[in-house]
């Protein structure tokens, strides 16, 4: 078992630093999923603990013990690879046990092959591949032959597990199902694990702490829930959610309570008037979008034109237009038995705590004195609107 810190931990391939001093806590046992666009640095992070890829400058450290110029092999970590490379001459139950007796062979030949087989069951029996232990590679099915990948990195009893989108070569459903065993096995043998991924679902529902990589800096790590419900900047609410957060721009200085697309209070209205040149973005998320006069505690409304309706079984997914604001998309999660079709004017809102606030130039939340100095947003507005129905 091992906790984890990176203190400006710093990868330079040349002129351009491809991960800029990073700075992550990962508890001993604790999953953290990195998550982040194309080319924002997280294989390269990954193979920095790994020892596969040389530290540039700041520090690795396993418990108390700084790591940087540890060898790969005496790290203690095991690594699944996007491609997982399974030997495909090898039964399942020798490529689960490759190597295992040059790491743990001493004693007598005898002992140490009946370890390894003893550990080879139990491996297999976890990730119930039992029955298919004598087959080779080729038939197995791609499951399967994710399970016998992570088996064999479990077999070497890592102290931390880094996993680099080990799920991003199955199909949806066998993903979906895989990663459900992954939270199985982790709950089952908690090994410190970093797991990489391009995809939201594994992130939110994996992730004890999620860490949004950008442009190879940490834009935001902390709780799953914590993330969604209050990104720190406007990349990180564009990014995460499936759409991501509409985002509106407002002009620095506009009264947007009487802007012509978007109606806001004053109180948020007055923070893009005081965000400096370029105002503010103001964002809501498509699923806090509420069909205007369904509900009594909405703010921020506007009226927007359909262009397109998505029916996705569970929901539907309205794409639109602001009126009087051309240049606002507006994408929308409705319930799917809502009518609604192409050139429809509908007039929504949202719940005031709902309505997140970023600087335009950037981009950073700049909402949270609303909501932490004196009276919290929501409060505020509930307490208005019981003056007004009282
Ligand atoms: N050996 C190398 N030499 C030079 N540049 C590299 C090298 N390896 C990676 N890079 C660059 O570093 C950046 C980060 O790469 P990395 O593989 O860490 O990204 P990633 O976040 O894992 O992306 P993806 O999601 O596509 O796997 C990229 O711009 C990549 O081109
Ligand atoms: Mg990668």
């Amino acid at each position: 078992m091992a906790r984890i810190e990176l203190r400006g931990l710093t990868k330079q391939f040349g002129e351009s630093r491809v991960v800029d001093e990073i700075d992550l806590m990962i508890d001993d046992g604790e999953f953290v999923v990195l998550l982040g666009p194309s080319g924002c640095g997280k294989t390269t992070t990954l193979r920095m603990i790994a020892g596969l890829e040389p530290i540039s400058s700041g520090e690795l450290v396993f418990d108390d013990k700084i790591m940087n110029d540890e060898p790969a092999e005496r790290r203690g970590v095991g690594m699944v690879f996007q491609n997982y490379a399974l030997y495909p001459h090898m039964t399942v139950a020798a490529n689960l046990s490759f190597g295992l007796a040059s790491r743990r062979g001493r004693g007598s030949r005898r002992v140490a092959r009946q370890k390894e087989r003893a550990r080879v069951q139990e491996i297999a029996r976890l990730l119930e591949i039992e029955h298919v232990l004598d087959r080779r590679p080729k038939e197995l099915s791609g499951g399967q032959r994710q399970r016998v990948a992570l088996g064999r990195a479990l077999a070497r009893d890592p102290d931390v597990f880094l996993l680099d989108e080990p799920l991003s070569n199955l199909d949806a459903s066998l993903r979906d199902k895989m990663r459900m065993e992954l939270a199985r096995l982790h709950a089952e043998l908690p090994i410190t694990t970093l797991y990489v991924t391009h995809d939201q679902g594994e992130a939110l529902t994996l992730a004890d702490q999620l860490v949004v990589m950008n442009g190879g800096k940490i834009a935001q790590a902390g709780s799953p829930r914590e993330i969604y419900a209050r990104p720190a900047d406007s990349f990180v609410a564009a990014f995460l959610g499936s759409p991501g957060m509409n985002l509106w721009p407002l002009g620095a200085g506009d009264n947007a309570t009487h802007q012509e697309g978007l109606r806001l209070p004053d109180k948020i209205a007055s923070l893009s008037a005081r965000a400096g040149r370029l105002g503010a973005t103001v964002g809501i998320r498509p699923e806090h979008l509420h069909i205007a006069g369904t509900r009594s505690d909405l703010v921020a409304h506007f009226t927007c034109r359909v262009q397109v309706v998505e029916n996705l079984g569970s929901h539907l997914l309205l794409h639109g237009a602001m009126i009087d604001q051309a240049r606002a998309d507006v994408v929308a999660k409705l319930e799917p038995q809502f009518d609604v079709g192409r050139g429809d004017t509908i007039s929504f809102g949202a719940r005031a705590e709902h309505v997140h606030v970023f600087d335009a130039e950037s981009g950073a939340r700049i909402d949270d004195a609303i909501h932490r100095g004196g009276t919290p947003l929501h409060s505020h507005y509930r307490r208005q609107r019981e003056a007004v129905i009282g």
